[in-house]
């Protein structure tokens, strides 16, 4: 069997999307800049797609802006922010817990000017609003938190910290790869200024998004060309992409919400039963298709690699990257051990997900993790005491030691 969970990563394109994109490549393939009949229907099929996109989060059209995806909209928010706002301030306000391109770009910005603050999170991943109220100086331009985190599922009060910041006069900007979609979102009643969106979270093409920018605000582009999406993206077109990106932001059905949030409440509650495991981010206020399970004694990558070898995709909550043994900063931003945080496990659902998958992923994480615990050498000289469970449980039911909602 072959159960694919790691859709906080990636989605399978819906048939209909490819469908809707297939024209783009051969028979309408013209550059959208071009004057003829194929740039006039390239033009057209974008407009179209940015009207698309702009309905579905209460935006204007020239509000969107296409861009190659999660990683260069928020780039382009926070630098092309920065930079356009150096005369009102010097300071951006982010969380802790943010995607590497936010932190990074932040990193960036703070060697070249900037001075960057991160909020702490509680042990879900909420950032308190009252203490971005009191970040908030007279020097502040830009305050950047995500939606929804992409490791534990997390949903931040984001109409909270968006009206905070309308109120003190400073621009918001949110990441809501992984929320699109799947929660309502509202540009205008939530106060958002800026957002970024991808497709490849929502069953569309890979290499593809945008940033929501409100109508009004000066940003700097970081990329010059020619002179493309209002002069803020330059770059020929990706025609297909877009397409496929307005397509796919279309097909969410409130009944594949539904679905995934039983299945997910599922699986945790199934998965917690194995003694000695923990649920990671806010037990409701999460994304209806995420799991977030650390199994103490294990090594995060060996379980995922002998579900892989059972057919089943998942990823770490863990190694962030290849050259790093560091475990996540999300896991440790929300105060977990490091060597809780090493044994961590994202379980991502899609529409896709059967109860048949789910049922044998459940088996089959059972049978591996009993497996490995009987050789695990962190097992070993460690009992699982009240002390070590006051030490590595935020809150557990007595009885059961499980997280008291599952
Ligand atoms: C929250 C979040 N932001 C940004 C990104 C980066 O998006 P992209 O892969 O489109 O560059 C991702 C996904 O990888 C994500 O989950």
């Amino acid at each position: 069997m072959q159960v694919y969970l790691d859709n906080g990563a990636t989605t399978k394109l819906d048939e209909s999307v490819l469908e809707e994109m297939r024209p783009c490549f051969d028979i309408k393939y013209g550059n959208a800049s071009s004057l003829h009949k194929f740039g006039r229907e390239a033009r057209s099929a974008i407009d179209k797609s940015r009207k698309v996109i702009a309905d579905s989060i209460n935006a204007e059209p020239d509000e969107i802006i296409f861009t190659s995806g999660g990683t260069e909209s928020n780039n382009l928010a926070l630098k092309g922010i920065a930079f356009a706002n150096k005369h009102r301030g010097d300071h951006i306000i982010i969380s802790k817990i943010e995607h590497d391109c936010v932190l990074n770009a932040s990193r960036w910005l703070s060697k070249n000017g900037f001075n960057v603050t991160m909020l702490d999170v509680d042990k879900y991943g909420i950032v308190d609003p009252q203490a971005l109220k009191k970040a908030i100086t007279n020097r502040t331009i830009l305050v950047s938190i995500m939606h929804a985190n992409n490791e534990i599922g997390t949903v931040l009060p984001i109409e909270e910290y968006g009206s905070i910041c309308r109120e003190k006069n400073v621009l918001f900007h949110t990441d809501a790869c992984q929320s699109y979609t799947k929660i309502p979102i509202d540009v205008k009643s939530m106060n958002i200024d800026l957002m970024t969106l991808n497709a490849h979270k929502i069953h569309g093409p890979k290499g593809v998004g945008c940033l929501f920018i409100r109508k009004g605000i000066k940003i700097t582009p970081i990329a010059h060309g020619g002179g493309h999406e209002f002069n803020l993206r330059s770059g020929t077109e990706n025609v297909p992409g877009i397409v496929g990106f307005a397509k796919a932001s279309a097909l969410h059905k409130k009944q594949d919400i539904q679905k995934m949030t039983e299945l997910r409440d599922y699986l945790i509650k199934r998965l917690l039963k194995i003694p000695e495991t923990q649920l990671n981010g806010h037990p409701e206020k999460r994304l209806c298709n995420n799991a977030s399970i650390s199994f103490h004694f294990i090594e995060g990558e060996s379980l995922l690699m002998h579900l892989d070898m059972q057919g089943i995709a998942v990823s770490t909550g863990s190694a962030c990257s290849s050259h790093s043994l560091e475990p996540s900063h999300v896991l440790l931003a929300i105060g977990l051990k490091h060597e809780i945080a090493h044994g961590t496990i994202r379980f991502t659902l899609s529409k896709y997900t059967t109860k048949q998958e789910i049922d044998y992923t459940i088996s089959k994480v059972n049978e591996i993790v009993n497996k490995l615990r009987e050789i695990s050498p962190l097992k070993k000289g460690m009992k699982y005491t009240k002390e070590y469970k006051d030490e590595h449980h935020h809150s557990h039911d007595e009885e059961t030691g499980h997280h008291p909602v599952f």
